[in-house]
């Protein structure tokens, strides 16, 4: 039998919020790699399709939404009972990330998410323009929420897999690119350092690039969302507007785009919806492809963190950042089907879970652009075959996800009074090396492609011959 190391212990109750595909999966790593009092976990979820798992285990139940209205009432005993520091899990759609961790640290309970996530209705209303339904939007009252109560009990914001984890992978990427070129410099041990590096290095931009080659036993049904993880939160947030990350070297910018009066300046919205929106880009297994500009917090915490500012607060270096996601093949299939019908949704949608799946890849790393190198794309090939040898109820795009959400947890514990942090603002050394054995392959790759590559072709094409990156030639028009 395998021993895991246990790296952590939470004193006081755990609450998980969300028993979905994520939550399903993090309850065995959290069994695995933590000590807790099994008497005060409960899973809170208005769903019990998963409830023989937990009663199994002898694990509390409460079948309820947690609501704007009811989440006080319902978390405060929770959270509080029994003494020590509580910890809050939320893994759930359709609550507020920031009402609740802002209610988690006045109890003095430890707080995780992997999505900056909404109360239910913001996704889909109508009367609030695009910048209002925007990440940038939702990271802002996040990021007012830190200035409002500095420090204090740790709450990790946003992380997954992406966001989550791929902060990590661009740390370490522009480490590995810094020695390829032999830029000599000490570990960075400050955010301007790390941007300065990042500056120094002469990374364009930045790639979330993923290519998830899982597929199912049964054909996609017509009619019927298919994806690997949750369908209701890739339909909320690929019908935001696409949103990027907006680096300083772009010479042009679509006509479509539009800037934000305020806050941080670090990312640009494109009027049209993000899993709408295409964009070149390139993984290890597809080479070149075609992924989906979809809206995700890490676009403009990587840009906002790796910006680097004159004396006069004006950003003198940013890269570019920006998701470029092929989801599993019937993720495809659906969005087709989907924006076919002018985005409005299938009547019924399903997860694959690990048994549905014939074979298949998760493959999520990070490409930097730019640089003297051209290119280089880091990350994680994770199959569904090692996925199901070692962790329990997930394939493979849960286990990246779930894995981040253990390291992020073992860092909170570490870390106790951190305040509010996103990952970007986490010791990435430790948190890969509590994922890693979750990770299967763990790659680095340089490539020589771009996205002007084989372009122009059989027809005339608007390209920028001279910047090959700029966001001109990545964007599919
Ligand atoms: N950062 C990442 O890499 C990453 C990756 C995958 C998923 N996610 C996010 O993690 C979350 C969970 O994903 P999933 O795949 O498990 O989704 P899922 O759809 O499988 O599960 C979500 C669960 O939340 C429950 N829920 C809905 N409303 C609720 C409420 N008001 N209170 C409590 N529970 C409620 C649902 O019943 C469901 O069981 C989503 O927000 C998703 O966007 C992040």
């Amino acid at each position: 039998m395998t021993t895991w190391p246990v790296h952590g212990r939470i004193a006081g109750p755990i609450v998980m919020i969300g028993f979905g595909s994520i939550g399903r999966g993090t309850l065995p790593l959290i069994e695995r790699h933590l000590e807790f009092d099994r008497d005060r976990l409960v899973v809170i979820d208005p769903v019990d399709t998963d409830r023989a798992l937990l009663d199994e285990r002898g694990i509390r139940f409460v079948q309820d939404s947690v609501t704007r209205e009811n989440y006080r009432d319902l978390l405060a005993p929770m959270l509080t009972a029994g003494g020590g520091q509580g910890f809050c899990v939320n893994l759930s759609v359709d609550t507020s990330s920031v009402d609740i961790m802002e209610f988690c640290r006045e109890l003095g309970a430890l707080y995780i998410d992997t999505v900056n996530e909404p109360w239910k209705g913001f996704y889909f209303d109508a009367s609030k323009g695009p910048e209002a339904r925007s990440n940038y939007a939702l990271r802002e009252t996040t990021l007012a929420a830190r200035l409002r109560n500095p420090g204090g009990p740790t709450a990790v914001s946003c992380c997954g897999a992406n966001p989550g984890m791929v902060s990590w992978l661009v740390k370490q990427a522009l480490v590995d690119v810094a020695g390829a070129l032999g830029i000599e410099h000490a570990e960075p041990a400050s955010r301007e350092e790390w941007a300065a590096l990042m500056s120094r290095v002469g990374v364009q931009g930045i790639h979330i690039a993923e290519r998830d080659t899982q597929r199912a036993k049964t054909p996609k049904p017509r009619g019927v969302f298919v994806n690997t993880w949750s369908v209701e939160g890739f339909v909320s947030e690929g019908l935001q507007p696409a949103e990027l990350g907006w680096g300083t070297f772009e010479p042009w910018m679509p006509q479509n785009a539009r800037t934000h009066a305020a806050g941080c300046g670090a990312a640009i919205y494109l009027l049209q919806a993000g899993a709408n929106t295409r964009v070149r880009s390139w993984t290890p297994t597809a080479r070149a492809q075609y992924g989906f500009l979809v809206t995700h917090n890490e676009s403009i915490s990587i840009a906002d963190y790796f910006t680097v500012r004159d004396a006069s607060g004006r950003a003198t270096y940013r890269p570019t950042c920006h998701y470029a996601y092929h989801p599993c093949d019937d993720a495809v299939l659906s969005l087709h089907e989907m924006f076919g019908q002018a985005g409005a949704m299938q009547p019924s949608w399903h997860i694959l879970d690990e048994d549905e799946i014939v074979d298949g890849v998760d493959e999520l790393g990070v490409l930097l652009y730019g640089h003297g190198r051209n290119a280089y794309w880091y990350g994680s090939q994770l199959s569904v075959e090692e996925t199901r040898r070692i962790a329990p109820y997930q394939n493979a795009t849960g286990l990246q996800v779930t894995s981040a959400v253990l390291a992020g947890m073992v860092w909170a514990l570490e870390n106790p009074e951190a305040g509010i942090v996103e990952a970007d603002e986490m010791d990435y050394r430790r948190c890969l090396e509590i994922q890693r054995p979750y990770l299967g392959p763990v790659v680095g790759e340089y490539t020589d492609w771009t996205p002007l590559a084989g372009r122009p072709g059989l027809f005339p094409e608007d390209i920028d011959a001279e910047v090959p990156w700029a966001f001109r030639n990545t964007l599919v028009r």
